[in-house]
């Protein structure tokens, strides 16, 4: 911080304690609640010349982002001039380092003449502008062009503000029904309001596979479509329409781009070797138990038993080569290979795993998944650092001998059973993160009211039911560094249309988003309601469709 510039902000600290006893004045609503908010007296109102100063620590990212953010202000209010200047003299929104503070921490000091942020990195100074514009009318957050807005006002306030957890996730399931670039776009935008950070994104399954790899091109050209859009249950029946869809290498660089833009990181998922029939109808000779048999792209719901058979070098070559394509695709340190739901009967009648059982001196046909993975995880330990990667699995893994695995650098994402699934992983020694099914699945009805979307289940999860999810509660101290976060999925089996999807995310997905940022002890429903209540334009100016039972 430049000398002149830190004794101002000293003075301000100064003034600041006085501030914060007057407690004048109206919290303004912000979601996730920050860690520490004190009111201070009066307001700032920006001006119709506003001047925006970087110092030259924070780099040219930090600029960038002011940079963008005066333009947004320019193009969605009334203020006439707003731009970056060199001199800090009279800048009225201040970024300034603070080399000390958390990756994404950061503090947001508004008295009545001028805005301090400080943060160490730029995901804290990109946290800071989204804490900023909460703080404003919903137009500035909706990018909703016009310059309609005028005299922004914003309370004098101190805020210094740090995630619980450094996972915030949320899940698409896009192998059961395809929703394109375009809704991905708008799922990351909803994410990043809410300062969420990890997109997991479920690539395949046993209906669809989502993602070119050139080497394995039957992928894409039989396993990416199906002959229903529907998917069958019970007295739902597939319908006979072709349906698929499938991101190629561009599509997903240009996600990745936009997501990171937002400080979303992407973690693919390629769940192998259960829940992927439509790889073995793309490639039965290398990847099913019985190539000899038919194999379609899945028109049904629920656990196919047509899994890969691990058991076959073929089989092992395919998911390293698929790995490879992800390290390519994705710059993040964490791949999922799924793991859930595989069932063993067909490995149980197949003569290449009972041999393979056999060789490994077990009677559990669990333990050929975890050897599977094993080989994967060695394949990547061998790569240069920069292609390392972290596994992730879904809970059931921990049901196969996990001695297989390099324990510390895996993760259990838990989420049947979740707390004590997530509790073994961290006995174990592994990461992991909670995502319960009851009441993280957020594809689940919102209320029991007649009329809502058909989706999950016969059950549903209120916004408040969401909310009182208490992760990590009781852990001891010393395993709570294993708790990596938390993560809200949606899985698609019910859910054809991007409307949907939206419409049961929200507001449920704030409410995740605050459990994994706001310390427990200031989490409270009603505040929270009563909060996210008032983003109900931001809602309608976005176009996001939306559960309205908490307004009704
Ligand atoms: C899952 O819900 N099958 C992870």
């Amino acid at each position: 911080m430049k000398k002149q510039h830190y004794l101002l902000f000293l003075l301000a600290m100064l003034v600041c304690p006085l501030l914060v006893h007057a407690q004048s004045q109206q919290e303004p609503t912000i979601i996730p609640r920050p860690s520490e908010m004190k009111m201070g007296e009066g307001s700032f109102t920006l001006p119709q010349k506003l001047t925006l100063f970087v110092e030259k620590g924070c780099g040219a990212e930090v600029k960038a982002m002011a940079k963008d953010f005066a333009q947004l202000l320019k193009r969605t209010t009334d203020i006439k001039k707003a731009k970056v200047t060199s001199c800090s003299k009279s800048a009225h929104i201040i970024f300034g380092m603070n080399e000390k503070m958390e990756a994404e921490a950061y503090d947001l000091h508004i008295s009545s003449s001028q805005i301090f942020i400080r943060a160490a990195q730029p995901a804290g100074f990109f946290y800071a502008l989204q804490t900023l514009k909460q703080m404003m009318p919903a137009e500035i957050m909706a990018e909703k062009l016009g310059q309609e807005v005028k005299n922004i006002t914003i309370p004098a306030v101190y805020i210094n503000d740090n995630p619980r957890f450094g996972w915030r996730g949320f899940m698409l399931d896009e192998g059961r029904h395809f929703f394109g670039k375009e809704e991905v776009k708008r799922v990351l935008d909803i994410m990043a309001t809410y300062k969420m950070n990890r997109f997991h994104w479920h690539l395949t399954e046993d209906q669809g596979w989502r993602f070119e790899v050139p080497k394995y091109p039957k992928l894409t050209e039989v396993g990416a479509w199906r002959n229903s859009k529907v998917l069958g249950w019970a007295e739902t029946k597939p319908d006979g329409q072709r349906y698929g869809g499938f991101y190629t290498k561009k599509d997903i660089q240009e996600i990745v781009e936009y997501a990171k833009a937002r400080y979303i990181e992407i973690m693919p998922e390629v769940d192998i070797p259960g829940h992927s029939q439509a790889a073995v109808a793309s490639y039965p000779q290398e990847l099913a138990c019985d190539p000899q048999n038919p194999h379609e792209v899945w028109l049904w719901q629920g656990v196919s038993s047509d899994v890969i058979n691990v058991a076959n070098p073929a089989a092992v070559q395919f998911a390293k080569d698929v790995v490879d394509e992800l390290i390519e695709l994705f710059p993040f340190g964490y791949i999922h290979l799924g793991g859930d739901e595989c069932p063993t009967a067909k490995w149980e009648r197949n003569a290449d795993c009972q041999n393979l059982l056999k060789q490994l001196g077990s009677t559990n046909y669990r333990d050929l998944q975890t050897h599977f993975y094993k080989q994967l995880q060695e394949y990547i330990a061998q790569k240069p650092t920069k292609d390392q990667r972290q596994l992730v699995f879904w809970n059931e893994v921990l049901h196969g001998n996990t001695t297989y695995l390099d324990k510390g650098n895996t993760t259990i994402m838990a989420w049947i059973g979740a707390d004590g699934a997530a509790l073994d992983a961290a006995k174990r020694g592994m990461n992991t993160i909670l995502s319960p099914q009851i009441p993280y699945y957020i594809n689940r009805k919102q209320s029991s009211e007649e009329g809502e979307p058909r989706s999950q289940g016969h059950g549903h999860e209120t916004v408040k039911a969401v909310y009182n999810y208490q992760p990590a509660k009781g852990i001891a101290t010393d395993l709570l560094p294993n708790y990596k976060g938390v993560q809200a999925n949606f899985w698609t089996e019910w859910v054809e249309e991007s409307w949907v999807v939206e419409y049961l995310m929200l507001p449920r997905l704030a409410a995740v988003a605050e459990a994994g940022w706001t310390p427990q002890d200031l989490r409270n429903y009603d505040d929270f309601e009563s909060r996210v209540k008032q983003h109900k334009g931001l809602y309608e100016l976005r176009g996001w469709s939306y559960g309205k039972h908490i307004w009704k």
